[in-house]
């Protein structure tokens, strides 16, 4: 059985902090899952980290899609979180709405993620009232960063703080079942996790959520493109992986591999028929 969104809510109330990694390709995601880790975001991130995008806004629905299966089939216990890509629940209700579902029905993911707070509460309400659990997601937007000109922190002055608080209370009051602070003060975090009902998963947010999130290639060190300086790196992945790489390209090359051990016999006798 799956972690559930109410599992979710009551680790809030009983204090206990929860985690929440990304995750777009099944051997990943079930190492996620096997450490235990309830919430698994196949995030629209994979655009930046595995696709190679200039940001997350290119990615389609197709392409969440493809990696969310690879995510569901390695997982047994996590709920997987399906991001909805840019444009995809902006236009309107029903789109909102027809996409949201794809990702349940489709893609075999448990719960949807979108960007916005005020602005697409009317969509979460819908959603949610169509039995899919919805994450909100509010601070920095990255599929908003054209608009905010680049991955900027936000909620820095008092209108724009009180903006974030607003974005919270309208998605708790629209059925959202925890809500993601991306890049915000922390004791503004602190404040809106306090303020509300539902679990703040934080990233860039300080250490006063009740949960916190992160991109798995920037804790592990797999992705050094751009390093965000709320990533902390528990490893050094392309370290470990260059240094593979090249020792194989140097043993093939130098006919050290592969050896007696990687190679399968045959009978002398057949070998000798063919001769
Ligand atoms: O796309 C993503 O990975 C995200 C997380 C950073 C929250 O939205």
């Amino acid at each position: 059985m799956r972690i559930t969104i109410n599992q979710i809510k009551e680790m809030k109330q009983r204090g206990e902090k929860i985690t929440m990694l990304t995750a777009y390709d099944y051997a990943t995601a079930r190492l996620v899952d096997e450490a235990e880790i309830p919430l698994i975001l196949v995030g629209d991130s994979l655009g930046m980290v595995v696709l190679g995008y200039e940001s997350t806004i290119p990615v389609t629905m197709e392409e969440m899609l493809h990696h969310t299966k690879a995510v569901v089939r390695g997982t047994k216990k996590a709920m997987v979180i399906g991001d909805m890509p840019f444009m995809t629940y902006h236009i309107s209700v029903e789109d909102a709405l027809y996409n949201a579902a794809r990702f349940i029905q489709e893609g075999g993911a448990q719960a949807v993620k979108l960007e916005g707070g005020v602005t697409v509460a009317e969509k979460v309400k819908r959603i949610v009232e169509c039995g899919i659990p919805v994450m909100g997601h509010i601070g920095l937007t990255p599929q908003s960063i054209h608009q905010f000109g680049g991955f900027k922190l936000q909620g820095k002055t008092p209108e724009a703080a009180a903006r974030v608080l607003e974005d919270a209370r309208a998605l708790e009051e629209a059925g959202a079942f925890a809500i993601v602070l991306e890049t915000v003060p922390a004791p503004l975090a602190k404040l809106i996790t306090a303020k509300i009902s539902i679990p703040t998963i934080g990233i860039g947010a300080g250490p006063d959520c009740d949960g916190q999130v992160q991109v798995i290639n920037d804790i592990l060190g797999s992705f050094v493109d751009f390093v965000p300086r709320h990533a902390k790196q528990y490893t050094r992945l392309t370290d470990i992986i260059s240094k593979a790489v090249t020792q194989y390209r140097d043993e093939v090359k130098a006919g050290k591999f592969p050896t007696e051990k990687q190679s399968h016999s045959m009978d002398e006798k057949l070998l000798a028929e063919l001769t």
